[in-house]
């Protein structure tokens, strides 16, 4: 495992864009992993300012994203979906039609969970996967439980997470209170795992996550076993190290 210690959240996009920048520029036809939430925004926003430059080239990339909010579809701005297209894909040369976000409005979410996993396979596999954490340590939504959950599927939100992410809806209420997620085996069969973590709210997760026994209660942990992670992490993340 790499760790990269960053001064603060500027440093960790800046960190982070480099990285992947570096994995699409040896390898043109990467699948990138991506994540949603406020980690990655910096880093998209700094991807689309070198694109403008010239400097990097995603037309050959896929992206096969974590997840999605059970009942949100592409419309609705909540949606991961909609998230994608705003803080990135409208914003590069990437082709739309090999973005991947699991399907929010799906009348069966088995098969569909079926079909994205194996569209990972399809593609090859995952090149690169982008990972942010919850404070109660989750990664995707995969949320703590007694046993990890391999392949993609159903979740029930925690209230915790609920919470946490209840920032960008004008209510609790209004908070999703199923996701679909990619499982822990599809993070874990990605070539190279890249963690972010910024603030204090994520200190407790990181050390868990990096320090702590490997278990389900912290989803990250199982990262440990992971041979290819590199870890971008700002002082705050970092402060119980
Ligand atoms: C998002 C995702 C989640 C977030 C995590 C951290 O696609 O899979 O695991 O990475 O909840 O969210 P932020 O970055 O908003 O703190």
């Amino acid at each position: 495992m790499l760790l990269y210690k960053v001064k603060d959240f500027k440093e960790l996009s800046r960190k982070a864009a480099n990285i992947i920048s570096a994995q699409v520029i040896l390898k043109p036809t990467s699948v990138l992993g991506l994540a949603t939430g406020s980690t990655p925004v910096g880093t998209y926003k700094q991807l689309i300012e070198w694109y403008e430059k010239g400097d990097i080239d995603f037309s050959q990339v896929t992206t096969i994203n974590l997840d999605e909010y059970k009942g949100l579809g592409a419309a609705d701005v909540q949606s991961y979906r909609y998230f994608m297209n705003d803080n990135l894909f409208n914003h590069v040369n990437v082709n739309k039609d090999r973005t991947f976000v699991p399907n929010g409005l799906t009348e069966d979410p088995e098969e569909a969970c079926k079909a994205y996993d194996d569209l990972i396979a399809a593609c090859g596999g995952i090149d690169l996967q982008l990972l942010g954490i919850g404070g109660n340590g989750h990664i995707g939504f995969n949320e703590p439980t007694d046993s990890y959950i391999k392949a993609t599927h159903v979740v029930t939100l925690s209230e915790n997470t609920r919470s946490a992410n209840a920032r960008f809806f004008a209510s609790m209420e209004e908070v999703p209170t199923h996701a679909i997620t990619m499982g822990i085996g599809g993070i874990m069969e990605a070539k190279k795992i890249l963690l972010l973590a910024s603030g204090k709210a994520k200190a407790q997760a990181i050390y868990d996550a990096l320090y702590g026994p490997i278990t389900p209660q912290v989803p990250a942990s199982i990262l440990q076993l992971h041979p290819d992670v590199i870890v971008v992490a700002d002082e705050e993340a970092l402060s119980l190290l």
